[in-house]
């Protein structure tokens, strides 16, 4: 993954103790591409010391105003001219509130006020900290400046209670960067997608199934939710986290996943079918679980509904966009779909090495012909793809 390449990123870091998990979010950011730059705070330098941070960024950590490095001594300035945003994590009460008046009492708080990029907190404190009428009104401030605020969580805190006021994980503060400085593309928009198998059971303990991991549609969701749309995710059984920003409805047979998908996509703007939804299921599922015979068995197989074509064919359809997983004439099967469903967009993949892969190469077929995307992570063929069906969008 390297979504934050040739970004610059400020991590200012400050007095709690959460400032251990700030190395960690530095080091995600780093393997995303991204130039880090670490401010410390005093109180923060109190928990975790200048070196981790310098060794985990590969640049020098700033810790003072008056640090002669910078040619100009003007490091407050200096420092966030050419940055894409600064995230300061943990955020304590205290700075959050230094923030909120404009305070410049130390390099931190001095370069957020003379800042020209975006920037965001992810609070962390003890539950009545956070519950504070003082610190409400301070968040609510800061997200009214226009600051955004990630977080916090729910759960155990270093002092032993429990409640909100843990902060993010650095996966999600990583993620939540990276979906911060994304390309905005399907801002107002809602998304519905399929994603991975489906599951038609034979009996309570047996079905038939396939070998889609989800990791197409689960990446595709992702890189929806980082364009600025509203997604809602119809999963089949796959052991896939849920994407951040992402609304997950998890399902198992090809009949409960055109429920959900119906129940979801009125006012969808958008349809990705990316599950490999088997085409057909056991007319009959045996109530109990069937016992070994010795004899043939044979199973009665009925026609599952194709959900992508039901949706393609309503009234007022959302944008469709189906895939096709072929093991061969990928140019000819997959056009063939995309004409059969009236689909104004088709990704072909061959999958001669079978599903599952971290990485594939596709080709995006359309009105306008066939548009080859290189062998990629399944992470940046998404963008690849949101951005083809963004452009093809817009011009409806
Ligand atoms: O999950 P991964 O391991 O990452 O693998 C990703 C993938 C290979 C599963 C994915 O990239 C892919 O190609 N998915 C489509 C699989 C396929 O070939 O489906 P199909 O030819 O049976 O169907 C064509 C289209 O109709 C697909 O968009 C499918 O979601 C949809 N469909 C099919 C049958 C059905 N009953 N309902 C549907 O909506």
């Amino acid at each position: 993954m390297i979504e934050l390449k040739g970004r610059k990123i400020i991590l200012g870091v400050t007095g709690g103790v959460a400032a251990y998990k700030a190395a960690e979010l530095t080091r995600q950011m780093v393997k995303a591409g991204a130039s880090v730059h670490v401010v410390l705070t005093e109180g923060g330098a109190h928990f975790v010391t200048p070196v981790t941070f310098q060794a985990l960024s590969g640049h020098p950590v700033w810790t003072d105003l008056w640090d002669p490095r910078m040619g100009n001594n003007m490091a407050h300035i200096d420092l966030t001219r050419d940055a894409d945003c600064i995230i300061v994590a943990p955020a304590t009460a205290d700075v959050m509130a230094r923030l909120v008046q404009g305070r410049c009492d130390d390099l931190l708080t001095t370069l957020c006020l003379a800042r020209d990029c975006s920037l965001l907190v992810a609070p962390a404190m003890n539950r009545q900290m956070w519950q504070h009428p003082a610190t409400q009104r301070n968040v609510a401030q800061l997200v009214a400046d226009g600051v955004t605020v990630l977080g916090p969580d729910a759960g155990e805190q270093a002092c032993g209670e429990v409640g909100m006021g843990r902060m993010l994980e650095p996966e999600v503060l990583c993620e939540a960067v990276i979906s911060h400085l994304e390309n905005k593309r399907l801002a107002g928009r809602k998304v519905v997608l399929t994603a991975g198998p489906t599951f038609e059971a034979i009996d309570p303990v047996r079905g038939i199934t396939n070998s889609s991991s989800g990791k197409m549609g689960y990446a595709l969701a992702r890189a929806c939710a980082q364009a600025g749309a509203e997604v809602v995710l119809v999963s089949g059984p796959v052991a896939m986290p849920v994407p951040y920003g992402v609304e997950r409805i998890s399902v198992h047979s090809a009949l409960a996943m055109r429920d959900a998908v119906m129940s979801v996509v009125d006012d969808a703007d958008v349809f990705i079918g990316v599950a490999a939804v088997a085409d057909y299921r056991p007319a009959e599922a045996a109530e109990h679980k069937i016992k070994k015979s010795g004899e043939v068995m044979q199973i009665t197989l009925t026609p599952n509904p194709d959900i992508l074509a039901e949706v393609a064919a309503r009234p007022n359809p959302p944008f469709c966009v189906g895939f096709a997983a072929e093991s061969r004439d990928l140019d000819t099967y997959a056009e063939g779909k995309r004409k059969n469903k009236r689909l104004p967009m088709v990704v072909g993949n061959l999958v001669q090495d079978g599903l599952g892969q971290d990485d594939n190469e596709v080709v995006i077929y359309d009105a306008a012909g066939r548009h080859p995307v290189p062998r990629a992570a399944k992470h940046n063929l998404a963008r690849s793809i949101v951005k083809h069906l963004a452009e093809l969008l817009a011009a409806r």
